[in-house]
């Protein structure tokens, strides 16, 4: 039951409130306690002085009045006095005590009071010691205990019912309080692989429950952009593989319709080999993506020479550019390093230097640097090629996007290597970042951890 909060809430509060209101009653009950009894020894001390006065000084001779010996020997009366030695010895008493007495103990020498039970009837007493007497007043209280007890029955109703109306309120109250968790909860219940839209209302919210709800939000809202790449990646994947299959069915379809002679049946597999090579060059791009996007546990982060890394995927590209007649430069500190896995990072720089190739100029040039920045060391890669459309920069970082397909359409391509290029970068806790401008060229900037200080990986 204490595993629910609202059971938590209500019994916290239903035990600072019992306490505190029992605690009100003691209070209050003491505190007329006290008066109504300090009156009453007022009243005694007054009565036992008024006696005093009326005794002779050697004690032998009381002048008492009529009207004073009446008020004690009236049978009603609740007030009695009695006048000892002090050894005991009764020398005077009212005769509202009949045969009876009142409780004496010898050697009390300070003004005292006391409850006793005269005739099991409750009765405040004083005793009040003069230079060789003791004058004992007493007065019934049983008025006084009654009006006390009844004072104690009110009080613990009243409390009793002020406790049971605040179980209620505190019910209501954490009822109150949940209710946003409930809205909360039931909106999360709600959101699913098909309502990935839903959002916990923001607004109508408690101010102590919105950062929750923003952080709820906020992971839906990641969640749902990650879900529609996904969908998107799979569609795109799937209409890209398309096109070079249904070359190699149609070229198939074709040319099995009729025999044919050495010269078709030679094209058409040259046709279909091209198509499966897109397809094959495709497939180990989206498995390299994949790969890159769900394990990073494969990479081996060390310290690696970035002018070697650079000097190999130069020499491995060196044919390509040759071909074109670009030139390559790199200028670079030889010994610069950065955290990293090599083989990734060959893979990064290819991606970016086939592009500065692909997309460059015949006779063309492409520059390579190696400089340092405060907590990076930076790779820039400089071409002269076609540069890339300013609405286009920040796209052409998407699976699949290629500029300008018509322009792109004569070099081969399929529009992975950059989304490549950027999910290395981002395992590498580095930047990638792109500048270009159409026709003068375009610098690639690739900023890599120097360090492993505050290094995740
Ligand atoms: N250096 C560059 N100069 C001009 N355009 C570029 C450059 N680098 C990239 N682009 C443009 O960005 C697009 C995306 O590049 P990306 O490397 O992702 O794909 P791709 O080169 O077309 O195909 P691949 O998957 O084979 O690399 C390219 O199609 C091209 O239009
Ligand atoms: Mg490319």
């Amino acid at each position: 039951m204490f595993s629910s909060i609202k059971a938590k809430i209500i019994a916290f509060y239903l035990i600072v409130i019992s306490l505190s209101l029992f605690l009100l009653g003691v209070f209050l009950y003491f505190s007329l306690e006290k008066i109504i009894y300090d009156s009453i020894d007022s009243g005694l001390l007054s009565r036992a002085k008024a006696l005093s006065t009326l005794i002779s000084e050697d004690g032998r001779e009381f002048k008492f009045s009529d009207e004073l010996m009446w008020e004690y020997s009236s049978p009603k009366t609740k007030a009695f006095f009695q006048i000892r030695k002090l050894d005991g010895t009764t020398i005077e008493k009212s005769a509202s005590l009949k045969t009876g007495d009142l409780p004496f103990q010898r050697g009390e020498e300070a003004v005292s009071f006391k409850t006793i039970y005269l005739n099991k009837k409750p009765v405040r007493l004083i005793n009040f010691p003069l230079s060789n007497l003791v004058i004992q007043c007493a007065e019934s209280i049983e008025g006084k205990i009654e009006l006390l007890e009844n004072y104690r029955k009110i009080l613990s109703l009243s409390i009793l019912s002020l406790v049971i109306i605040s179980t209620f309120g505190g019910f209501l109250i954490a009822k109150k309080a949940l209710t946003p968790i409930k809205d909360i909860s039931e909106t999360i219940s709600r959101i699913s692989e098909s309502n990935l839209s839903e959002r916990v209302d923001e607004k109508n919210i408690p101010s102590e429950l919105r950062g929750l709800a923003v952080s709820f939000n906020r992971t839906f809202d990641s969640l749902e952009k990650a879900f529609n790449r996904q969908k998107q990646f799979v569609s795109d994947a799937s209409h890209e593989l398309r096109t070079p299959l249904s070359v190699i069915l149609s070229h198939s379809e074709i040319t099995l319709r009729k025999e044919r002679n050495t010269e078709e049946y030679k094209n058409a597999l040259v046709a279909i080999k091209d198509a499966a090579k897109i397809m094959l060059n495709m497939t180990e791009r989206l498995l390299m993506l994949a790969r890159l996007s769900s394990d990073r546990a494969e990479l081996k982060f060390e310290e690696v020479n970035l002018y070697s890394i650079l000097k190999d995927v130069v020499k491995l590209l060196h044919p390509l550019a040759e071909q074109k007649g670009i030139k390559i430069t790199i200028h670079a500190d030889e010994q610069l390093t950065a955290i990293g896995d090599r083989a990734t990072l060959l893979e990064l720089f290819t991606n970016i230097i086939d592009n500065a190739i692909k997309y460059n100029i015949p006779e063309g040039e492409i520059e390579i640097s190696i400089k340092e920045d405060e907590d990076y060391a930076v790779v820039e890669v400089k071409d002269t090629g076609v540069g890339i459309p300013e609405e286009d920069l920040d796209k052409v970082f998407d699976r699949f996007y290629r500029v300008d397909k018509a322009r792109s359409g004569e070099v081969k391509g399929v529009g992975l290597g950059l989304s490549i290029c950027k999910e290395i970068v981002r395992l590498h806790e580095g930047k990638i970042e792109i500048k270009s401008r159409v026709g003068e060229g375009t610098t690639v900037s690739i900023y890599l951890r120097r360090d492993k200080d505050g290094f995740q990986a």
